[in-house]
């Protein structure tokens, strides 16, 4: 090997997500085992401009594998979108003898990754965490499922008093531009429909649902709808429905940041931590610039340009099962 990494600098970055730490605790405990220094950098790319930066050992990550959230905070840093901001960020880096970073977060922690890499010839490596599982090149990003299970569990509670006052209730769950949260929570759930944002300038999608038959054989309904400024979310569904179809009794949940929250799920921990441990192998074979996923079960390494392109595909003829499945 020509070049040997002997630190590197952690972060995250963008919205938390369950299953950071135990991201940050598999990054950190492997980069010990091999020899190599950890700094912590806390606040994502807003800290490492503002040097918030500390030595971890592996102490510091004990007895985080269960909690949500991150112990390194968090931040959208606007700094670092500016060639300044990133000056800086590169000679904190270099007074802390920071020769790699480990990168924690979603489509905007890649996008500033990919440029500051270029620029300052910094190896990079990412891992996908995020609720929204908008990352090309992973089956599942880490707290994409455990925001699913918080979904299905308010849902099924929404369930009791919707058919009790059979009511029809639009919930909105997250998911920024991308439909997973929305149609599989849907189907996890025994919804409705889902409306998700994929299918959002093709056609109406509440118009659609009413002209199939919606509710007919009902005498409560849950509709699934992803956040988006298009539809208007489940305010705007509602609002419409309140209009055009008078005779339903509508009600709206918005989800909100409980979706972010809470201890990971297993297969969250798990993903994780097998991420975690793939980072520093693929830093010490001299990978630079990807993220890592796990794809059928098998760890791969995806360019930061490939992760963050806006086309991850969203199996729409899951729709069609959760159409026969809601007769
Ligand atoms: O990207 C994760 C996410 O939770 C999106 O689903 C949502 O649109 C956004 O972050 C909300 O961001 P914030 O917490 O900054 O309001």
């Amino acid at each position: 090997m020509q070049y040997k990494i002997k630190c590197i600098g952690l972060l995250t970055s963008g919205g938390d997500a369950p299953g950071m730490n135990a991201a940050i605790r598999a990054v950190t405990r492997t980069a010990i085992f091999n020899n190599i220094r950890v700094k912590a950098i806390y606040r994502g790319y807003k800290g490492l401009i503002a040097d918030e930066i500390v030595d971890f050992q592996t102490q510091h990550v004990s007895n985080i594998i269960q909690q949500g959230g991150t112990i390194l905070k968090t931040a959208r840093s606007q700094e670092f979108k500016t060639i300044e901001g990133r000056q800086k960020a590169y000679e904190n880096m270099q007074k802390h003898g920071i020769d790699a970073l480990v990168v924690i977060g979603g489509d905007g922690t890649f996008t500033g990754a990919r440029i500051f890499a270029q620029e300052f010839n910094i190896p990079i490596i990412g891992l996908p965490g995020t609720i929204d599982n908008d990352l090309c090149g992973t089956d599942s990003t880490i707290g994409y499922d455990t925001a699913l299970n918080t979904i299905i569990e308010a849902v099924d509670k929404i369930r009791d008093t919707a058919s009790s006052h059979e009511r029809l209730f639009f919930i909105e769950v997250m998911g920024r531009d991308a439909g997973f949260l929305a149609l599989n929570s849907a189907l996890a759930s025994g919804a409705e429909a889902a409306i998700v944002p994929e299918l959002e300038t093709k056609e109406d999608q509440l118009k659609s649902l009413i002209q199939n038959g919606f509710r007919k054989s009902k005498n409560s309904s849950i509709v699934i709808v992803a956040e988006s400024e298009i539809t208007g979310g489940a305010n705007g569904l509602a609002e419409r429905m309140r209009i055009e179809h008078p005779e339903y009794d509508v009600r709206v949940t918005i989800l909100g940041h409980i979706q972010r929250g809470g201890s990971p799920t297993a297969y969250d921990r798990i993903i994780a931590s097998r991420m975690g441990v793939a980072a520093i192998d693929a830093l010490m074979d001299e990978q630079r610039n990807i993220m890592i996923g796990i794809v059928n079960n098998e760890i791969v390494h995806v360019p930061f340009t490939k992760a963050i392109k806006d086309d991850k595909p969203l199996d729409q003829s899951l729709l069609g099962v959760l159409h026969v499945l809601s007769i």
